[in-house]
């Protein structure tokens, strides 16, 4: 049975994952300061012998986890709100933090994954971003201290990779929403349905024009566990694809990233009026799945469901 730990195991991702592990017959322990995350996202995680929580700042000297197969680093802020009023911490974790991972997944001669982000594309003046472009991040805004403490974290993976021959991912996550996301979270979607759901006018930054590939949490994680089980190192973008007639590229490149007031190309769109939120007449006609290059899977459920599933979430929490 294979063991992981999973660090940053109480957030949003975090605890998605656990569970997944879980109901896959893995042993799994997750680390997490709680900095963000919280201990009920666990609560069905903790219901299984093979699951065990320790709260800990994994960049202090790291608990012993036992034999481990994987270490998957997912602790991080990782809204804007968040690492703009923990800005020392981001930096501590993506630096301090990752290097304590990936050391003990050195000693531990265990697999270790990062949980890296879109953002280390920062402001890209390339769309869409394939995993080759290098990002156009401004080292001294105020959102450096997420970007490049998630660059630092994929040069030390790296070098961990070429000096130890360690066996290392990197995957770059995409806007995910779902369920356990925090009304307060600060991103768009929970922002959008918390306004919707209030009767309140959708706060769109900028002129609108710009654009998210929105991917649902359980094609992310169906990803994440696909990629585990495939002989690739990335940095892998890990985000909805497109239909290979809309991608030059292959089956891996978004066909048509939301846009957030829309247009007749959003693929996902969604009008929010009052408490209620429909999807529009034309309907999205690419899937948001989990993209990894070993395959594609289909989503299970379709796109307005998703975004109920959050608004269901909400309603008993
Ligand atoms: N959700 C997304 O759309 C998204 C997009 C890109 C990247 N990511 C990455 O995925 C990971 C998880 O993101 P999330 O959305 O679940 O965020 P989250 O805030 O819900 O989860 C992060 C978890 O890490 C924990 N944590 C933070 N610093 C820690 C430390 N020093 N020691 C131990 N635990 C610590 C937090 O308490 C929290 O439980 C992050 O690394 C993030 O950068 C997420």
């Amino acid at each position: 049975m294979p063991r992981a730990l999973v660090t940053g195991g109480a957030g949003f991702l975090g605890s998605h994952l656990c569970d997944r592990l879980l109901a896959d017959g893995w042993a799994v322990i997750a680390f997490d300061s709680l900095i963000t995350g919280r201990r009920e996202n666990l609560r069905d995680a903790e219901r299984d012998p093979l699951f065990s929580f320790v709260e800990h700042d994994v960049t202090l000297e790291l608990p012993d986890p036992g034999p481990l197969d994987w270490v998957l680093h997912f602790a991080s802020p990782a809204s804007p709100p968040d690492y703009f009023d923990h800005p020392i911490e981001t930096l501590r974790v993506g630096a301090l933090g990752t290097m304590r991972a990936l050391d003990l997944a050195r000693e531990r001669d265990a697999g270790f994954l990062l949980a890296s982000t879109s953002e280390v594309y920062g402001d890209p003046a390339v769309h869409p971003q394939a995993e080759t472009y290098w990002g156009n991040v401004n080292p001294v805004g105020p959102r450096s201290v997420y970007d490049e403490s998630k660059r630092y974290a994929e040069a030390l993976t790296m070098a961990y990779m070429r000096t130890y021959g360690l066996r290392t991912k990197i995957v770059r996550i995409f806007n995910t929403f779902g369920p356990r996301m925090r009304k307060n979270d600060g991103r768009a979607v929970p922002n959008f349905i918390f306004q919707a759901l209030n009767g309140r006018p959708l706060t769109v930054h900028g002129d609108g024009s710009q654009t998210r590939s929105l991917c649902y949490v359980d094609d992310l994680i169906e990803g994440f566990r696909r990629f585990l089980d495939v002989d690739q190192a990335g940095p892998m973008n890990c985000r909805p694809t497109g239909r290979s007639s809309e991608s030059p590229h292959g089956t891996d490149r978004p066909g048509r990233p939301a846009m957030l007031t829309g247009s007749v190309q959003a693929s996902d769109r969604y009008i929010a009026t009052g408490s209620a939120i429909r999807a529009p007449k034309r309907n999205a006609t690419v899937g948001d799945v989990g993209a990894t290059r070993a395959s594609t899977p289909e989503p299970k459920t379709s796109s307005k469901s998703r975004l109920m599933s959050v608004r269901t979430f909400w309603a008993f929490t």
